[in-house]
C-alpha cells in the first residue's frame, strides 16, 4: 500500500489536504491526473446509468440539507457508530473494529504521589531553607530536589532514589526516619513533622484503571511494563510521581476491552452520530442548524414528487445522482478508503413492491459488469449477501459489493432493497403525498425502491491498486530494468495517448508531432513529451498508466520509404508491441480502443 500512496502523491493523483499545515485527517485533494481519473470514472457511471437508459434521469442536490429529511430518515436518531475512548491516550476508536485479544490483565485500584503533601512540603523548605540560595523560589515539583539537598547538606547517607516512583516513595519514608533521629534537635522536630505528614499522604488518585499484555513470558516483566502505563495514566491525572496499587492479575481471552496499540483500557461504547452539523445564516441557534448530507440518496427521495412529474416517467425508473457526502468518521483510515469528505454515485430505482426482489438481482449483476467494464476483474470482486442480522430493519435484501484490496477485502458498493421505507419516513414527516399513480390499475401507492450506492474515492483507489504492477522493460541500451506501470484500462486512463517527436531538435519531427496533438486533443486527452530519451519518455507514461505512445520518426518524414511517410509508431502500454499506423488512421483507431 505504501508504495501506491507514495505514487500517487509523487505523480500527482491523490495528496492529503492541507498538506503544508500538517494535513487535515479523512480530507483529500486529487491532482491532475487524479482529477481525470475521477471524472472519467464518474463519466462513465453516467454514460451506463443515465445516458444509455430510457428509464433513469439525473438530478444534482444540494449538499445543505434541512435537518427535518434526516430526522424522518432516521439518521438523526440512529446514524451513529459505537466509539471507545483509550483511557490512557484519549485516542477514539469505532468499537466494532477493536480486534479481539487475549493475554494478562492488570488491574490497578488507585495511586498516590510519591512527593510529600503540603505541610511535610513545608517543613522539608524549612531544614534546607538556611542552604538555599535567597532568591531560589520553590514549588511542589521542587521536593525531590530539596530532600537530595538536605541528604548531601547533613550526610544523611541516604539512597538515591532512580526514576521508580517506588524508590521516590522511599526516599522521601527514609528522609523522614533520618531526620527525626538526628541528634540536631530541631531537625529532628522538623523530621517528626514531616514524617507524620508524609506517612499520611492520601491516596492522590482513586481512579481504577486496567491495562492488557498480550503474550505474556515472563510475569514481572510484564508486570513491569503494564505499572508503567498505569503511572503514564495517574501522572495524566495530576500526580507527579505516582505510586500504583496493583489490585488483582488475571488471564483473559478474546476480550474488546483494550487498546490494541498499547493495551490501556477503553471506555465503554457510546453512539457517535457521524453527521457534519452547521448553521445557515447569521444566528448560531437550534433553529439555524443544517446537516451536510452524509448520504446522496435523501434529496432524490425529498425531490422524487417533483422528478416524477417533470419527466412523467412510469414505473419502473431511476433517479441518478453523483455527489459528495460528509460523515464524521471515527477513524478515518487505509489512505482514502474511509474519508469524512467522499462522493458517492447513487441510484435510487423506483419499482413496485412485488419486482423489488427481481430488480435486486438485476442491478447486482448491472453493478458487477460495470466493474468488470472499468478494469476490475470479476474474481477480484465478490457480492456478499448480507446477513438479516446486519441488514438495516427495513431493508428485503443487501449485497455488499466488495474488492480484494491490498489491506484486505472490503465494501465498494451496498445494491439494497429499501423497500418503500423511505419515501413513507418523508410523506409521513412531511404531511405531502408521496404516492404514484398507476393509470392503468387506478391505483395509488408508494413504490419500492432498489439502491446501488457506490463510492467514488473507493472506486479510484479499487482502480488504482488494481491497475499497478511492477514488470522488467528494456532500458535504452536493451538492458531489462524494473518497470512501475499502471495497467488501467484505456477508458479510465487520465491521459489517454502520449506523443513524442523521436529528438527534439529536429523540427518537422516536432512540427509533425504538434500536429498529431492538434489532430487528438478535440477527441481525448494528450500529452506531448520531447524531453529525454525515448524510452525514459515511455517509462514516465507507463507510471501514470497512459495506455498509447506514438512516435514521430523519420520514416514519418518519408526520409527512407515514401511509402511510410506520414505513418507513426503506436506503442502499447501493456504488451510494449509497436505498430506502424497511418496518422489519418490514429483517431479512429485510439476512439475504438478507449470507448
Ligand atoms: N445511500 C446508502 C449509503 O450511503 P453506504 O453503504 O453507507 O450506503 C455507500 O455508502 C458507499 O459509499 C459505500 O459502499 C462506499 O463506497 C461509500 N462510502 C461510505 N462511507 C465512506 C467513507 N467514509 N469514505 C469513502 N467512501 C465511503
Amino acid at each position: 500500500m505504501e508504495k501506491i500512496v507514495s505514487l500517487c502523491k509523487r505523480r500527482g493523483f491523490i495528496f492529503q489536504s492541507s498538506e503544508i499545515y500538517g494535513g487535515l485527517n479523512g480530507a483529500w485533494d486529487y491532482g491532475p491526473l487524479g482529477v481525470e481519473l475521477k471524472r472519467n470514472l464518474k463519466n462513465y457511471w453516467w454514460r451506463v446509468i443515465v445516458h444509455e437508459r430510457d428509464d433513469v434521469v439525473g438530478m444534482d442536490g444540494s449538499i445543505l440539507t434541512h435537518p427535518s429529511v434526516f430526522k424522518a430518515s432516521g439518521h438523526v436518531e440512529g446514524f451513529s457508530d459505537p466509539m471507545v475512548d483509550c483511557r490512557l491516550t484519549g485516542k477514539r476508536f469505532r468499537a466494532d473494529q477493536i480486534p479481539s485479544q487475549s493475554g494478562m490483565v492488570f488491574e490497578f485500584q488507585q495511586a498516590r504521589d510519591a512527593i510529600p503533601p503540603g505541610e511535610s512540603f513545608e517543613a522539608l523548605v524549612q531544614v534546607a531553607a538556611p542552604h538555599l540560595p535567597a532568591e531560589d523560589s520553590v514549588s511542589l515539583a521542587d521536593a525531590l530536589k530539596i530532600g537530595l539537598l538536605i541528604n548531601e547538606r547533613n550526610n544523611l547517607g541516604l539512597q538515591t532514589p532512580t526514576k521508580d516512583p517506588e524508590s521516590v516513595l522511599q526516599f522521601f519514608l527514609d528522609l523522614g526516619h533520618a531526620l527525626s533521629i538526628s541528634p540536631n534537635a530541631s531537625l529532628a522536630k522538623l523530621g517528626e513533622q514531616f514524617g507524620r505528614n508524609y506517612t499520611s499522604n492520601p491516596i492522590a488518585c482513586g481512579d481504577p484503571f486496567r491495562v492488557l499484555i498480550r503474550g505474556v513470558e515472563n510475569e514481572a516483566k510484564a508486570r513491569k511494563t503494564a505499572e508503567k502505563l498505569a503511572q503514564e495514566f495517574y501522572r495524566k491525572r495530576g500526580l507527579l510521581f505516582p505510586v500504583v496499587d496493583l489490585r488483582s492479575k488475571q488471564p483473559i481471552e478474546n476480550t474488546r476491552d483494550f487498546n490494541p496499540e498499547n493495551g490501556a483500557e477503553l471506555t465503554s461504547p457510546r453512539p457517535f452520530n457521524l453527521m457534519f452539523k452547521t448553521n445557515v445564516g447569521a444566528t448560531e441557534d437550534d433553529s439555524s442548524v443544517a446537516y451536510l448530507r452524509p448520504e446522496t440518496a435523501q434529496s432524490i427521495f425529498v425531490q422524487f414528487k417533483n422528478i416524477l412529474e417533470v419527466s412523467r416517467k412510469k414505473l419502473p425508473f431511476g433517479i441518478a445522482q453523483i455527489g459528495k457526502a460528509f460523515r464524521n468518521e471515527i477513524n478515518p483510515r487505509n489512505f482514502t478508503f474511509r474519508s469524512r469528505e467522499f462522493e458517492q454515485m447513487e441510484l435510487e430505482y423506483f419499482c413496485r413492491a412485488e419486482e423489488g426482489m427481481k430488480w435486486l438481482d438485476y442491478w447486482l449483476e448491472e453493478r458487477l459488469t460495470f466493474y468488470e467494464n472499468i478494469g476490475i476483474p470479476r474474481d477480484r470482486l465478490h457480492a456478499r449477501n448480507v446477513p438479516d442480522e446486519e441488514r438495516a430493519f427495513y431493508s428485503k435484501g443487501t449485497f455488499d459489493i466488495e474488492y480484494d484490496f491490498p489491506f484486505g477485502r472490503q465494501e465498494l458498493e451496498g445494491v439494497a432493497y429499501r423497500t418503500d421505507y423511505d419515501l413513507l419516513q418523508h410523506q409521513k414527516a412531511s404531511g405531502k403525498s408521496l404516492e404514484y399513480f398507476d393509470e392503468e390499475t387506478r391505483q395509488r401507492f408508494i413504490p419500492h425502491v432498489v439502491e446501488p450506492s457506490a463510492g467514488v474515492d473507493r472506486t479510484i483507489l479499487a482502480l488504482i491498486c488494481e491497475a499497478y504492477a511492477e514488470d522488467q522493460a528494456p532500458d535504452e541500451k536493451g538492458k531489462m530494468e524494473m518497470r512501475i506501470v499502471l495497467r488501467f484500462h484505456p477508458r479510465m486512463a487520465p491521459i489517454k495517448c502520449a506523443i513524442f517527436p523521436l529528438l527534439k531538435n529536429k523540427e518537422p519531427l516536432v512540427a509533425k508531432a504538434k500536429e498529431i496533438v492538434a489532430l487528438l486533443r478535440p477527441q481525448m486527452t494528450v500529452f506531448y513529451d520531447e524531453s529525454g530519451a525515448i524510452g525514459r519518455r515511455y517509462r514516465r507514461q507507463d507510471e501514470i498508466g497512459t495506455p498509447f505512445g506514438v512516435t514521430v520518426d523519420f520514416e514519418t518524414l518519408g526520409e527512407k520509404d515514401p511509402a511510410l511517410r506520414n505513418t507513426v509508431t503506436l506503442r502499447d502500454r501493456d504488451s510494449m508491441k509497436q505498430e506502424r499506423v497511418a496518422i489519418q488512421d490514429l483517431p479512429a483507431i485510439l476512439r475504438e480502443r478507449i470507448a
